[in-house]
């Protein structure tokens, strides 16, 4: 028996009364509502974007071909070019020829046939009542994938709920960027709000979407070893790098008014070093993992003048190749940073004293996204002598492009030792791709459409997380706007300024490369 929730006025929605219902939950008024339900309907907006093009199309189509989207589901993309359904299906062939490898293409003809569409220009309040006959009555529910503007946002809550396309078994997914500060992702966080109960919504940072951030959850805490060696006491200092060889591709005035702290460490990094540095949650589940990771957001402290470096590429070379500097693909002069690093502090008792360097940036050396966790040195060696000399073991977590945990330790080099032992570091590495040959690896969104599709939040990003992590970032940009900080130049190819060296090598420590 399903006691629909009391909807905020006029946003009561066509799917309340479906009888499929798996897991209510209940709320302090007493009113309850269905969290779990796997949806036969999914509603894309933004469907001709880059992003759809890139990531959202393959990706459903991939998850369709292994038989792993419910074979009732109906896809409806809207946007606001002028096709119809079979104008969105070529434009969708199109896109998966390019972006999706031929072998993951099986059942490619199958998949466009679900797809459908419906132009519509989300400032337009008319329009929805085409887009909800559209999307017709779904048996189960719907769930709707938001990759728009930031400027359609209010717009299009308020015609889905206006429609009725909001009711109890509607859940919203969201794609960044929500908003460029604490306010704003407020006003945004408000408007979503108005519209749909927080169990429903699921904010999307595609990094946890990834086979190998989600490991590191694994790593943690399905191992013993780890653990009790995971804190303050025995790790010197977490570095995690997230490098790109890539410019501005051709996200001009996204990337412009964002910069390299709200594009990626606001979000992405910080979301990293959440899982880096949480309590065991009691279960891998969305209240208790993300009750977990906001409690370190939380507990970032403010960063301080001279914690921070900021810089903007120019002309270099990456791989050989030439590049531009930033400000001739901009076409202007701007003062947006492509680079930024941060020494970052966790105030709580697991992590006193141990510096979390975060390093990113466009146009570095190679591509690559890794978390070195650096432990203390041993107390007291008692292997004499120069050729014995100690490197503390280190922990090499690679995200990508390759997926492997290195650990290095010290081991006897072989011989007779008349000179007193010698000692040098070697490294144990698990490399994910020959331990597990046979799994697909997959795009970081298959993950995350089907967690959506089926009602799993675990990883999805709360709103308590985005606004602590909001708050952190701002008191950053508040510090640079007051010293007038300007981003220092780096060659195109290079690891950044020179500053973001320093930074590091002031404390002793290098940066892992
Ligand atoms: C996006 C940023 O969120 O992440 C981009 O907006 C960045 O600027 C991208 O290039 C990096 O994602 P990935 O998965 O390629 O590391």
């Amino acid at each position: 028996m399903l006691h629909p929730r009391a909807d905020p006025e006029g946003m009561s929605g066509r799917y309340a009364h479906s009888q499929s219902c798996e897991e209510e939950r209940g709320f302090p008024d007493g009113k309850v509502f269905v969290t779990k339900f796997t949806s036969d309907r999914l509603l894309l907006f933004g469907a001709t974007g880059d992003l759809s093009r890139r990531m959202l199309l393959p990706s459903l189509c991939a998850l369709d071909a292994e038989g792993l989207l419910d074979p009732k589901i109906e896809i409806i993309a809207t946007a606001r070019s002028d096709l119809d359904d079979q104008g969105f299906r070529n434009f969708a062939r199109e896109s998966l020829e390019q972006f999706l490898p031929a072998n993951r293409r099986g059942g490619m003809a199958t998949f466009l046939n679900r797809l459908r569409y419906q132009p519509l220009d989300a400032n337009q309040p008319e329009g929805f009542e085409a887009l909800a006959s559209k999307v017709g009555t779904p048996q189960e529910g719907l769930s709707i994938f938001l990759s728009t503007a930031p400027s359609l946002f209010e717009p299009t809550i308020r015609g889905l709920a206006q429609s009725g396309l909001a009711g109890e078994r509607v859940r919203i997914g969201l794609e960044k960027p929500l908003g460029i500060d604490l306010a704003s992702s407020k006003v945004i966080n408000d408007a979503v709000s108005a519209a749909f109960p927080e169990e429903r919504i699921y904010r999307i940072d595609h990094y946890l979407g990834k086979e190998t951030v989600q490991n590191l959850l694994a790593l943690r805490f399905a191992n013993l070893m780890f653990e009790p060696l995971w804190n303050a006491a025995h790790i010197d200092h977490v570095q995690i790098t997230v490098s790109e060889t890539v410019g501005l591709e051709s996200r001009v005035g996204y990337y412009d008014d964002s910069g390299a702290l709200r594009d990626m460490v606001q979000n992405h990094m910080l979301q990293l070093l959440a899982l880096v540095a949480m309590e065991p949650p009691v279960s891998y589940d969305a209240t208790n993992v993300r009750d977990e990771k906001v409690k370190v957001l939380r507990s970032l402290r403010p960063v301080k003048t001279g914690e921070t470096v900021t810089g903007q590429y120019r002309a270099g070379a990456i791989g050989g190749q030439a590049v531009p500097g930033y400000d001739d693909e901009l076409g202007k002069d701007s003062d947006t940073e492509t680079f930024v690093a941060i020494k970052a502090h966790i105030d709580n008792w697991r992590w006193q004293g141990v510096p979390f360097y975060l390093r990113t940036g466009k146009r570095l050396p190679r591509r690559t996204t890794e978390i070195i966790v650096q432990f203390r040195p041993v107390p007291h060696s008692i292997f004499p002598g120069r050729s014995a000399k100690m490197a503390p073991n280190r922990l090499v977590i690679g995200i990508q492009p390759s997926e492997n945990i290195t650990l290095s330790l010290m081991a006897k080099v072989p011989g007779l030792d008349r000179d007193g032992v010698a000692l040098r570091a070697i490294p144990l590495e698990i490399s994910m791709a020959d331990a597990f040959a046979g799994p697909q690896r997959r795009i970081a969104y298959e993950r995350l459409l089907l967690d959506l599709i089926e009602g799993d939040q675990t990883l999805f990003v709360r709103r308590d997380e985005v606004e602590a992590q909001w708050e952190w970032i701002d008191a950053i940009r508040a510090g640079w706007e007051e010293q007038q900080l300007e981003p220092k130049t780096y060659t195109a190819g290079s690891w950044g300024p020179s500053a973001a060296i320093a930074l590091a090598e002031r404390d002793g420590v290098t940066w892992h490369e």
